[in-house]
């Protein structure tokens, strides 16, 4: 069968494969380009997101779009997904059987737009997607090649926003991931 995003959207507009269902107002699916070749992915949708049905609308989504936009991106280049398309109590990590039962819609989306680049933002992201041991402090920055797709991780834009201090790592780990895009577009 053909896949399309119409298709996810119906899927996700009814799924109860966890408990995150019953308390939801809205399933946040992604924001950004569907041609894009980058791919980022958060941890799952705080409050605003929830209520707005849209990814990265908050006050860490307002920051984000400020430092894609500091490297020349933003969601007319890139896509903007996370692990749980619906919001954990008080903001709390996913449960990993919450995680499980949602990956199947990342990778839906992966297929869809078969990213050459994924950026995992903060530990949630990278622990799921990169591995499971992954300590975003040590290893954030680091690109690593896994079938072709270029994976990295930088900080979570909330934990930017509770440690300012951290942002100029961020920024490195930015300008580094424009670099990696340059490369591409210098092989065009
Ligand atoms: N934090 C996330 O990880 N994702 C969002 O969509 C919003 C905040």
């Amino acid at each position: 069968m053909e896949r399309s995003w119409e298709i996810l959207e119906q899927a996700c507009a009814c799924c109860t494969k966890c408990a995150l269902a019953q308390g939801r107002h809205h399933v946040v699916l992604g924001r950004g380009s569907r041609t894009a070749k980058i791919l980022f992915v958060g941890e799952g949708p705080g409050e605003q997101e929830d209520l707005q049905g849209r990814a990265f609308v908050g006050p860490a989504g307002q920051l984000l779009d400020r430092m894609l936009a500091a490297v020349g991106l933003s969601d007319e280049t890139v896509y903007i997904a996370n692990i749980v398309k619906c919001r954990p109590p008080h903001n709390r990590d996913p449960l990993p059987e919450e995680q499980a039962a949602c990956m199947n819609y990342l990778r839906y989306q992966f297929l869809l737009l078969r990213p050459k680049m994924v950026v995992c933002l903060g530990r949630i992201a990278a622990q799921a997607l990169i591995d499971p041991g992954f300590r975003i402090t040590r290893e954030h920055g680091v690109f690593l090649e896994k079938k072709g797709v270029l994976f990295t991780a930088t900080f979570h834009p909330s934990a930017l926003l509770r440690d300012e201090s951290k942002k100029v790592l961020a920024w490195e780990d930015l300008k580094a991931i424009r670099q990696h895009i340059d490369a591409w577009k210098g092989e065009q």
